[in-house]
């Protein structure tokens, strides 16, 4: 039994100055944990709802004091008043006192930051660490990264329509050397960018964001840069693609408008990634085509399935059930994973074994407005999920992830495994 001391919520602002949500919970032993929420721009549909106050004279309608003022009034009052059994119990507590389905009564935001601060206490009660303390002693593997080191789509004033193009240095003999091989080929491409004459400023998530011709120059200096810094493209780095699809979905058609204005049914959108995929080292694509493009999504895992990692992030949303629904159909081979888009660390982590069920990949996943939290990165490893995106090398929200993997590894020291090519057997190399 826990008992709770306290819950105190606040609003501050996350990586693009919007406000969100922290929240500090004290055990009455008065160890405490602390979480920030992150905020999502190109969300699914059937996302948990996040909170915002919509009064315009302030942040532009996005605060959120509303979602705050219900942890420091229903969601406190309750907690503080009787014990709970541990973390499953307190969110089934969270989600009952919401009632609702998609949790608009208090909001995501308010209960997730609830639900990660008592997993945080809890783990410093424990006197653990929290990957530890989530995943017990067998909480030892490392994620590879994939670091999104080119922004485009509805992350970035720019020419490209996908939206991240990431690099995951599967290769690398420790998660250590990973975050060395990422940094070195973002730095070579900032110097390949220059070369071209782009600018070399950033997008939301870290990466650069140039103007270039076309979304195959996007790809085609990414390739060129891991070779620059000495990498081989497919086998020590491959290459990571989240189009974002829903994003450019209108009317049954893709349409790449920040481009070249073309249009594509669904199985002509399949074939350009079956291309791309033949062309380039390309061993992930996540939301290839949109959440409610069904048929596009049976017919990418057929074409591209049993070549690439698929991975499922606007029509799973992180939801048990949605990732079930999917696997029962034939619908992608990997599920993308962030707390804040179903509200709760057990349902998070019911997203994750039912993918690891179904023999399905996890990537544990960031927002685009995240905060320094770096609670993915003990979620990582104490789920072994294999995979982790937190952005770019680069700007302190995303680095804050990477550098926790880092002093974990070396906590770990010799007990420390690194995912590295595993989760992408069916990549390029295997072919
Ligand atoms: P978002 O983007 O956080 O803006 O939703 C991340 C993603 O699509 O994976
Ligand atoms: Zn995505």
């Amino acid at each position: 039994m826990r008992k709770i001391a306290s819950v105190h919520a606040r609003q501050i602002l996350d990586s693009r100055g919007s406000p969100t949500v922290e929240v500090d919970l004290v055990l009455d032993d008065r160890r405490n944990g602390r979480a920030a929420v992150p905020s999502g721009a190109s969300t699914g549909s059937r996302e948990a709802v996040e909170l915002r106050d919509g009064d315009e004279e302030r942040y532009g309608g996005k605060g959120v004091t509303k979602a705050v003022a219900n942890v420091n009034g229903p969601i406190a009052s309750r907690l503080v008043a009787e014990p709970v059994e541990d973390q499953a119990a307190l969110d089934v507590l969270l989600r009952e006192l919401d009632g609702t389905e998609d949790k608009s009564r208090l909001g995501a935001n308010a209960i997730l930051g609830v639900s990660l601060a008592f997993a945080r206490a809890v783990a410093a009660s424990e006197r653990e660490p929290l990957y530890r303390s989530l995943g017990g002693p067998g909480a030892t593997l490392l994620p590879v990264p994939m670091f999104n080191v080119l922004n485009g789509g509805v992350h970035a004033d720019n020419s490209v329509d996908p939206q991240e193009f990431m690099i995951a240095p599967c290769g690398a003999p420790s998660f250590s050397e990973a975050l060395r091989m990422g940094a070195e080929t973002y730095g070579a491409l900032k110097s390949v960018l220059k070369r071209r004459g782009y600018a070399t400023s950033v997008g939301d998530e870290g990466g650069f964001a140039p103007n270039v011709r076309s979304n195959e120059e996007a790809i085609e200096v990414v390739v060129e840069a891991i070779s620059k810094a000495g990498f081989r493209a497919g086998d020590d780095v491959v290459i990571a693609l989240d189009p974002a699809a829903s994003e450019f979905f209108e009317d049954g058609a893709y349409v790449f408008k920040k481009s070249d204005e073309s249009r594509r049914t669904p199985a002509e959108m399949v074939a350009f990634w079956e291309r791309w995929v033949d062309r380039y080292p390309i061993a992930c694509i996540e939301d290839g085509v949109a959440e409610n493009d069904d048929a596009g999504w049976k017919l990418i895992t057929q074409r591209l399935g049993a070549r690439v990692q698929l991975v499922g992030d606007d029509n799973f949303v992180t939801d048990p059930a949605l990732i079930r629904a999917a696997a029962a159909d034939g619908i992608a081979n990997a599920a993308l994973v962030k707390p804040n888009q179903i509200g709760t660390l057990t349902e998070t982590l019911a997203a994750i074994a039912e993918a690891k069920k179904a023999g399905y990949g996890t990537v544990i996943s960031h927002r685009s407005g995240e905060t320094a939290d770096d609670f993915i990165a003990d979620l990582a490893v104490a789920t072994s999920a294999g995979q982790i995106k937190t952005g770019a090398p680069c700007r302190g929200e995303r680095l804050a992830k990477y550098n926790r993997l880092l002093r974990i590894e070396e906590e770990l020291g010799s007990r420390s495994r690194y995912a590295g090519r595993a989760p992408f057997s069916r990549g390029p190399t295997r072919r």
